[in-house]
């Protein structure tokens, strides 16, 4: 088994190993003193696994209430938000009792942010069952809902006691969905790590092999900045036209998809970086992802200046000037349109 300690404030442990599901109850009882569990999942991983993890935690002898939301992002909301809380204090949780998150992004943050507030915190795991979970939202404690205004408003950073990813659930996922999870991958070998980039190019891991070095590096980078007011922000690289492209679609484009354009952008734009940005198209490709989408600077460039990122009349881009060495860089925002015009061209 790999075990990556995450040196936050509150560390924890994520543990990645083949057939860990299996394994799930006494896993729990090693971090939770819990009398209760609350397992949060969706309506497409419950039928996958839900019945085999509320069984293992029951039988562990927790008493365990299922909290089956419908699957996909409308579930991030503030109404269903405050549906799992009223289950919650319905059914008498406790500072002490647990939620267990199995599911993707969607479920480990609703979930994440209902334990980051009920009774002011309660202890919660988290078991991702997408490669997008496994590599990028189960790691560091962000957690949010989304509001009408925007996704992810609504949040705080709280990490979970401990994060189980068992790498089998990914032979579930349809293609396009591990794509999704593939684009934050190809991202960490961009922004830290060659070797890792190589290995993607060669196919040369294997997902727990992959999934492990992803994790290791967030873990790094969330240890060094825990609230994102630094060295974290290089984890957005590709995400600042990538959200672009996915207002502009109105979300039709995945946010794989719109990171895999994003970093494609910010390859092209770099100056000296087309040797780069030609690999970076070719190992896109390899795992199904775009390269390239239908809308002008112009259109990207209002929709971004919109974004949550702005800072004032600042913008933090993240460029990579060679393999593995992600920067942060400050430019005046209309600085923006520059890189998008340079990387949108042919
Ligand atoms: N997903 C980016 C971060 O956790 O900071």
């Amino acid at each position: 088994m790999v075990n990556i300690n995450v040196g936050t404030q509150n560390g924890y442990e994520i543990h990645i190993e083949e057939g860990l599901l299996c394994r799930v109850a006494e896993e729990c009882k090693a971090v939770l003193s819990s009398e209760k569990i609350l397992l949060l999942t969706d309506s497409h991983v419950y039928p996958l696994y839900g019945e085999t993890v509320s069984r293992a935690l029951s039988d562990a002898g927790y008493a365990v209430s299922e909290y089956v939301i419908p699957a996909g992002e409308a579930s991030k909301s503030v109404e269903q938000y405050l549906a799992v809380i009223d289950r919650l204090a319905a059914d008498g949780f406790s500072r002490s009792d647990a939620i267990v998150a199995l599911g993707g992004g969607v479920v480990g943050d609703l979930a994440g942010f209902c334990a980051a507030t009920y009774l002011r915190g309660i202890p919660f795991v988290q078991i991702p069952t997408t490669l997008l979970a496994c590599v990028d939202s189960s790691v560091g404690g962000k957690t949010a809902v989304n509001l009408s205004a925007g996704k992810n408003l609504l949040g705080a950073f709280y990490q979970p006691r401990l994060v189980l990813c068992d790498p089998l659930v990914l032979k579930t996922l349809e293609p396009s969905v591990y794509a999704d999870g593939m684009a934050e991958v190809i991202k960490y070998g961009m922004i830290r790590d060659p070797e890792l980039f190589e290995a993607l190019e060669n196919r040369a891991w294997t997902d727990t092999q992959i999934i492990a070095r992803c994790v290791s590096i967030k873990s790094e980078i969330v240890a060094e900045d825990e609230f994102d007011n630094g060295v974290r922000l290089l984890l957005n690289y590709g995400h600042t036209i990538g959200h672009a492209v996915e207002k502009c679609s109105k979300f039709a484009v995945s946010h794989g998809s719109a990171v895999a354009i994003g970093m494609m952008v910010m390859a092209k734009a770099e100056p000296n970086g087309e040797a780069l940005a030609e690999r970076l198209e070719a190992v896109l490709k390899t795992y199904g992802l775009p390269t390239r989408c239908e809308y002008a600077a112009d259109d990207l460039y209002a929709v971004a200046l919109s974004d949550k990122k702005r800072r004032n009349q600042t913008l933090h881009v993240i460029t990579v000037p060679s393999l593995g060495n992600g920067r942060i860089v400050s430019i005046p925002v209309e600085e923006l349109h520059t890189y998008l015009q340079k990387g949108l061209s042919e």
